[in-house]
């Protein structure tokens, strides 16, 4: 199987078990108009590429698949919720994600931030139940990561820096330093709280651990340089979003720092800093090696 075959099989898996948890007995108390709203922000696209890492992550370090399926759609719950805000016209005002109008541009702006609070609070139930893992103590370490990865500190506080530079301007143009620090926060931090968390749920050893996490913040900032380079040189009907956008609003990013072939460059290195990450798993480490390689050649 190729790696993006595998990418695929696992997003139908994730899909299927997103779809269960976003119907029936969950759902039976929420009024309709938030239920089809979190569907829309949630199913029917998406590489499920964080999800993928949850369940590769926990497969290489011999940890239960039947956990990481929990762990893996809680995060994909608060990924989507990222999306669904940031799309918001307060926010990146975008019409198109996935192929598909934005939850706001199909419903309306108070629609879209509700099924956002919804999806994020929806993630920390889940982890809070015991599928996620039969132990209680495992399963208090999945919630402190995911919070610390999405709040304040990670993920949204890398949305302030990134929106301050579009909507505020900065004094000068962004160093390389603000531009690691922007990426390693909106991107990057649930990209090491995916990996971060197939280690938890597969008990792996502190040393583990620390490979993990520095494949995972290479790993990081290669995706969002990838999704850079889909902004400025992407096809929009393959990247199933708006491109170039960010020099027109003056994102700061790594492609209008360096330019097109450096950001490239810049890319490879990355992406190589991953991969050398993870020499102590040996070949079991194949398919992420494979996840970091795609971050090169990714079209959407
Ligand atoms: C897009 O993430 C937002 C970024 C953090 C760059 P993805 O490229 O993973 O989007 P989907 O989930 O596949 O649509
Ligand atoms: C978004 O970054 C990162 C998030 C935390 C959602 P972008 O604004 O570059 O993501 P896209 O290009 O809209 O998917
Ligand atoms: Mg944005
Ligand atoms: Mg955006
Ligand atoms: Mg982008």
């Amino acid at each position: 199987m190729t790696f993006e075959q595998s990418l695929t099989t696992t997003a139908t898996l994730i899909e299927q078990r997103l779809d269960d948890l976003l119907s029936g007995a969950r759902m039976a108390a929420v009024p309709q108009r938030l239920v089809d709203a979190m569907r829309h922000a949630v199913l029917g696209g998406g590489k499920r590429f964080r999800p993928f890492l949850v369940l590769e992550t926990a497969r290489m370090l011999g940890g239960d698949q039947g956990a990481a399926m929990t762990v893996a759609a809680a995060l994909e719950c608060v990924h989507c919720y990222s999306l669904v805000h940031d799309d918001l016209p307060a926010m990146d005002n975008d019409r198109l994600r996935r192929g598909v109008p934005t939850v706001w541009a199909a419903y309306d702006e108070w629609t879209a931030i509700l099924a956002g609070d919804a999806l994020l609070t929806l993630a920390f139930e889940l982890l809070a139940e015991p599928s996620a893992h039969p132990d209680p103590v495992v399963r208090a370490a999945l919630i402190s990561s995911l919070a610390r990865a999405a709040g304040a500190a990670g993920m949204v506080g890398g949305q302030i820096i990134d929106l301050e530079a579009d909507k505020l301007g900065l004094p000068g143009k962004p160093t390389l330093d603000h531009i690691r620090r922007l990426q390693a926060m909106k991107t990057g931090a649930l990209i090491v709280h995916a990996v971060e968390a197939g280690a938890i749920v597969a008990g792996a050893l502190p040393e583990q651990r620390r490979a993990c996490v520095r494949y995972s913040e290479a790993l990081g900032l290669a995706f969002q340089i990838s999704d850079d380079l889909l902004d400025a040189e992407g096809d929009a009907a393959v990247v199933g979003k708006a491109v170039a956008k960010d020099a027109a609003v003056g994102k700061a990013t790594l492609v209008g720092l360096m330019g097109l072939e450096p950001a490239r460059a810049k890319l490879a290195q990355t992406v190589g800093e991953a991969v050398d990450a993870l020499a102590p798993f040996g070949a079991s480490a194949e398919t992420l090696v494979a996840a970091a390689r795609f971050m090169s050649g990714r079209r959407s």
